[in-house]
């Protein structure tokens, strides 16, 4: 097994990647604590196919939200908290979120405010959950735009099973692609020679040592967190303006794909580079054109309801070298400005 723990000020994460970890799970979370009631919370997909390893005890629970990003909201949050205060769940009880990041952000949020916060621990059963969403704390729902509610809570235990991906449907499989494109070009370019041919079980390691080494050090995304980033600001919008039907990861893929428009624009990037970004993406699937019905305009008005634009300059995160980023300020003009051309 390999075992990483993310110490921040704020808290410490014990991080487990293991083949076949799946099956131990249950247990494992009895031994962490023992006199703790479990609430599993996942999607209908998962209870389908994963059923077998949600065995609780009779006292129990195994709380299921419809799968898809609609389910990430206040009402899901009401309708989940509402049926673990009808089961007596208590605050020495913990919140297993076993799913996407969609479940995990979910989860982990409801654990954070019952009750004023219980344990929690997560099993991230996607590859962007592996490898980003299920680390670091961010926990949230989406409220007009993508995780305006929200907290940081570090889970207690992440627990990542590779041998899950093997159910993923392909789509899913892209859309984590995305996130660990991001990394290897924003942050470690090491990434990168485990691309072609894909090797996972490296992709998660790299992928979750490059969050936590940045998260340790800025759990609440004052500085350097920001740089994850990356792609981020326009690929949010991009997410919310397809009503989700596009995957985060290919909405990010998009997004990053204008970062690099803007960053060349300002000659922080070169060409090259921004070819070499964009053929990636391609090889790995994605999306690399903004839809057709979608304007940078309309794209830019949302963002500047974002969380992220800070009075009124938005931090957007460039890549100026292969794994070296930086965030730079723009007011929503200025961006509308360079990014118009953007095809
Ligand atoms: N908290 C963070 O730091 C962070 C970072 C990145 C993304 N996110 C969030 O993560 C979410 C996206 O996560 P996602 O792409 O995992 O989406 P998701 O959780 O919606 O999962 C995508 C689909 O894959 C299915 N699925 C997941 N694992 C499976 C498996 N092993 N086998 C078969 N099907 C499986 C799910 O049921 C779902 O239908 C977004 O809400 C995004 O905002 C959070």
């Amino acid at each position: 097994m390999n075992k990483v723990i993310l110490k921040s000020p704020h808290g410490t994460s014990e991080i487990k990647i293991e083949r076949g970890l799946m099956g131990k799970v249950n247990d494992m979370i009895h031994k962490a604590y023992p006199n703790a009631r479990l609430v599993v919370i996942t999607d209908t997909n998962l209870a389908k196919i994963y059923s077998n390893y949600f065995k609780t005890n009779s006292d129990e629970l195994v709380l299921t939200v419809p799968s898809g990003e609609e389910s990430k909201n206040l009402n899901s949050i009401t309708t989940l908290a509402g049926k673990m205060v009808e089961a007596g769940i208590h605050r020495s009880d913990v919140v297993v979120g076993i799913g996407g990041g969609m479940i995990t952000d979910l989860a982990g949020f409801l654990a954070s405010i019952y009750m004023r916060g219980i344990s929690y621990v997560a099993v991230p059963t996607s590859l962007l959950g592996m490898v980003d969403a299920a680390i670091g704390g961010k926990t949230g729902v989406n409220l007009i735009a993508k995780n305006i509610l929200g907290t940081f809570n570090l889970a207690d235990y992440v627990l990542i099973d590779p041998n899950l991906l093997k159910t993923m449907p392909e789509r899913e499989i892209k859309s984590g692609m995305g996130e660990v494109i991001k990394y290897a070009y924003a942050l470690e370019p090491k990434i990168l020679d485990d691309l072609d041919p894909l090797n996972v079980d490296a992709i998660i390691e790299k992928s979750v040592n490059t969050k936590i080494r940045i998260v340790a050090s800025d759990l609440k995304e004052s500085n350097k967190r920001k740089l994850f980033n990356y792609g981020h600001t326009f690929g949010h919008a991009i997410e919310a303006k397809s009503g989700y039907a596009l995957s985060h990861g290919a909405a990010i893929s998009i997004g990053m794909n204008i970062s690099n428009h803007i960053a060349q624009k300002l000659d922080k990037q070169s060409t090259q580079l921004s070819q070499q970004i964009k053929d990636t993406l391609e090889k790995h699937g994605l999306p690399t054109e903004l839809p057709a019905n979608q304007s940078i305009k309309d794209l830019i008005d949302l963002i500047a309801q974002d969380k992220k634009s800070s009075g009124k300059k938005i931090d957007f995160v460039i890549v100026t070298k292969i794994g070296k980023s930086e965030i730079i300020k723009l007011s929503a003009e200025e961006l509308i400005d360079i990014a118009k051309d953007f095809k």
